[in-house]
């Protein structure tokens, strides 16, 4: 009998990810300014243990052996950010010269080895000289991200093809403004719903930046897009998972791709704000055609209406956050922040999640991912997929001979790239999986406590890198283009 056909193109793109906070360390080196990331990790009562990332794997000094690994491992691309605050340490004005020169080397040493650049410019490191002047809920730190944007694309635009502005969006408003769980740490339901308007802005501008620096790019996004379902067939339930689809979801895709703010988004939110932040040309600005779209999943979430509805509204957050995200419950904000990020969504709850569950506290379900990327080839024909994030973090044991046995996080990355192929077989265009993650990192309001790295990293040992089974399995897996 014939082997089944390999579903994923021979053009398909396996890669991995990180993000520069969570890898690069050196946060006074090269001229580099302090983020808010350096501010809130280094507030007492934010971080897990007081932990912070101003070493985390000294990335920036071991980026040539990290580099090997990913040659080893036969990596396609290598998905990294560009930390703003390396690149203008104050936010603004001329660029540094040496926070320049380290992106610099760092895509000459991929592409030297055969790996694809893919450069996220936000992951959540805002400089704080800008947060000092309103953060993103100012509407012209927007305008600053465009002007970073095109400093890096004039400067990298020659061999870097693929930029992202931002990387979830979600996160970046609602956490660190609703829940107060990541940086700058603000429990404001207004100014998460601004910021969330100004990064959708700063997206559409850095667009537009980067076709104008490095015509000829590709621009993308990625979103954390929540799997949400309802607890009950009720109307009540359906509805409860339309309201946090909404405020998680259709907040960005429908400015980014579709040039509105849904009615029933503005309705839902109508007691927080009228947003009258939103200016006339801003939807103009925001809704830029993209190359493709980064997709970032990790679990699923089931949503119901709280006892007594609309008319019994409750205080307080929901009881478990949905994937892909530390939300405003106890264990994932280390007990900091009691701030709901679900803004406008008060009177719904989240069922607890079962089944076996990662270290995150997150449910295991490989059928979610297919969902969502065949959901979104639906709904946006045309506009091809990414899957810019995925990954399980487990409590790993480094054994005497340097071995790292995780059967967990092989069964998660195994079925997950299934779920992918499920979506491709389906009709989806899916043209690309990133590990989440290289190796074990800072794990922002967890600090080291969670390990989602496919390569093990002994902080206490020189930051050593031990490769893990699972890093070996998806070597195999790359080498057979996906084939399990
Ligand atoms: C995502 C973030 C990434 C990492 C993973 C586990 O929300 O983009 O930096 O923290 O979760």
């Amino acid at each position: 009998m014939a082997a089944a056909a390999n579903p994923f193109p021979e053009d398909f793109i396996w890669g991995t990810a990180t993000a520069s906070y969570q890898i690069e360390g050196a946060v006074r080196e090269g001229g580099r300014g302090p983020s808010i990331w350096d501010t809130f990790s280094h507030t007492p009562g934010r971080v897990f243990a007081g932990q912070n990332g101003d070493v985390t794997c000294d990335h920036y000094h071991r980026w040539e052996e990290d580099l090997d690994h990913m040659a080893r491992l036969g990596l396609q691309a290598y998905r990294f950010s560009t930390a703003w605050p390396r690149i203008q340490p104050g936010g603004v004005g001329r660029a540094n010269q040496a926070g320049l020169d380290f992106y610099d080397k760092l895509v000459d040493g991929l592409l030297a080895r055969g790996i694809r650049p893919v450069a996220t410019l936000y992951h959540w490191d805002l400089p704080q000289a800008l947060q000092d002047q309103g953060g993103w809920p100012a509407r012209d730190t927007a305008r600053r991200f465009a002007d970073y944007a095109e400093i890096v694309a004039a400067a990298l635009g020659d061999r870097v093809e693929t930029y992202t502005t931002l990387n979830e969006p979600w996160c970046a408003a609602f956490l660190g403004h609703a829940s107060g769980a990541h940086a700058p740490g603000i429990t404001n339901p207004l100014a998460a719903l601004k910021a969330a308007h100004h990064l959708n802005l700063a997206h559409g501008l850095a667009v537009q930046a980067v076709r104008a620096a490095a015509p000829g790019a590709q621009a993308s996004v990625t979103l954390n897009l929540h799997v949400i379902r309802p607890a009950t067939d009720s109307a009540e339930d359906a509805d409860a998972a339309r309201q946090v689809k909404a405020v998680g979801n259709e907040i960005f895709l429908g400015p980014m791709l579709e040039g509105v703010y849904p009615a029933d988004l503005l309705e839902d939110l109508a007691p927080v704000t009228d947003f009258d932040f939103v200016e006339s040309e801003d939807l103009t600005s925001i809704n830029q055609p993209i190359d493709w779209l980064g997709v970032n999943y990790y679990s699923t979430s089931a949503a119901r209406r709280r006892d007594g509805g609309r008319a019994g509204r409750t205080a307080g957050p929901p009881r478990v956050g949905p994937g892909g995200e530390t939300a405003g419950t106890e264990s994932s904000n280390g007990g900091h922040g009691p701030g709901n990020p679900w803004v406008g969504a008060d009177c719904v709850e989240f069922l607890p999640p079962t089944g076996p569950l990662t270290d995150m506290g997150w449910n295991i379900d490989p059928p979610g991912l297919t969902e969502l990327l065949v959901g979104m080839a639906r709904r946006y024909p045309g506009l091809p997929l990414a899957v810019t994030e995925n990954g399980s973090a487990f409590g790993d044991t480094l054994e005497p001979d340097g071995a790292v046995h995780d059967p967990d996080r092989i069964a998660y990355l195994e079925s997950h790239v299934a779920a992918v192929a499920e979506a491709i077989a389906q009709g989806a265009c899916v043209t690309g999986y990133y590990a989440w993650s290289l190796m074990d990192n800072f794990e922002w309001g967890h600090g080291y406590s969670r390990r989602f790295g496919l390569i093990y990293v002994d902080y206490a040992n020189g930051q050593a890198r031990h490769w893990k089974d699972s890093a070996r399995r998806y070597q195999q897996l790359i080498a057979a283009q996906g084939r399990i």
